[in-house]
């Protein structure tokens, strides 16, 4: 395969994917996913169709393939009470039009890999949901076995907050998905982690309390013995506990 790396250095550029882009984005999607896409589907894309997208370029690139795709980033608003991940929102007034965006599909020519390409393509799609007043976050899945791309989305402080099982079914055979998520616009879960912090303090807190009102009990009981040389009977402080159990695997995804 033709690595560039080799023979030049390359000048990448971001731009919105248009239609003479279609047969390249065709291309590149049949050759990165296992998944089919419909003709429908690239159409909306390059026309902008209820579908956002950014394109990468190398203008550095000759025999007049500087303005070929040579990665991509697609994307949807949706809104965010008809969403999967409604439950994983809080909601601050009863508004009905907030709204999220869903990244649909995501890729990079293998010869253009580990140049922080996607890194940029999403940033790219941070920015256009951060700028979406409405906008609460943006969220994807993606394949439990693409390590590359979930150390992207680590990588990029996006939350893995859901394994779902047998999401994908591709060549007859069932796959496990991630969800992660990247919160904007003070979007947040309805117990954030600044929230179970705040708990987790309390907790610890309130058994300290306890363990010193007990040692406190127990000497006041000692004395009171040794004074009165009378049995005191013991006492329990109720403890309120918030519990949640958290697992975590070796992606880095804790699932509440
Ligand atoms: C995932 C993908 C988009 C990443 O594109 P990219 O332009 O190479 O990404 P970036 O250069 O911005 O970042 C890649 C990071 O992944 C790391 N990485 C690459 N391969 C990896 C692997 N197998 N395991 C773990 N990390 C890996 C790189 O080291 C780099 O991290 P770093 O910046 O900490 O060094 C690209 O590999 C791709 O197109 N894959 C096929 C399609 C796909 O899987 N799309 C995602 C669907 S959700």
């Amino acid at each position: 395969m033709f690595d560039h790396r080799r023979s030049h250095r390359p000048s990448i550029f971001y731009r919105p994917i248009r239609p003479t882009d279609l047969e390249a984005i065709e291309k590149i999607h049949a050759e990165l996913f296992p998944i089919r896409y419909e003709s429908e589907f690239f159409l909306n894309v390059v026309h902008g169709r209820d579908i956002v997208s950014w394109g990468a370029v190398d203008r550095n690139r000759r025999n007049g393939k500087s303005d070929e795709l040579i990665g991509f980033v697609t994307a949807r608003i949706v809104m965010a009470r008809e969403s999967e991940v409604e439950d994983l929102l809080r909601f601050e007034s009863p508004r009905a039009d907030e709204t999220l965006v869903y990244i649909l599909t995501l890729g990079v020519v293998d010869s253009y890999r580990n140049h922080g390409i996607a890194t940029s393509l999403i940033r790219e799609v941070i920015r256009y949901a951060s700028n979406i007043p409405t906008c609460q976050a943006v969220y994807l899945h993606v394949i439990s076995y693409n390590n590359s791309a979930i150390h992207l989305y680590n990588k990029m402080s996006f939350q893995c907050v859901r394994r779902l099982h047998a999401f994908y079914f591709i060549n007859g055979q069932h796959y496990d998905s991630y969800l992660f998520i990247y919160y904007v616009n003070g979007g947040r879960s309805p117990c954030s982690l600044l929230e179970f912090a705040t708990l987790l303090v309390a907790y610890i807190r309130s058994g300290f309390r306890s363990a010193a009102s007990r040692i406190w009990w127990k000497k006041e009981d000692e004395v009171s013995r040794w004074m009165k040389c009378k049995e005191s009977s013991s006492r329990l402080i109720p403890m309120t506990q918030n519990k949640r159990i958290l697992t975590t695997n070796a992606t880095g995804c804790q699932f509440a």
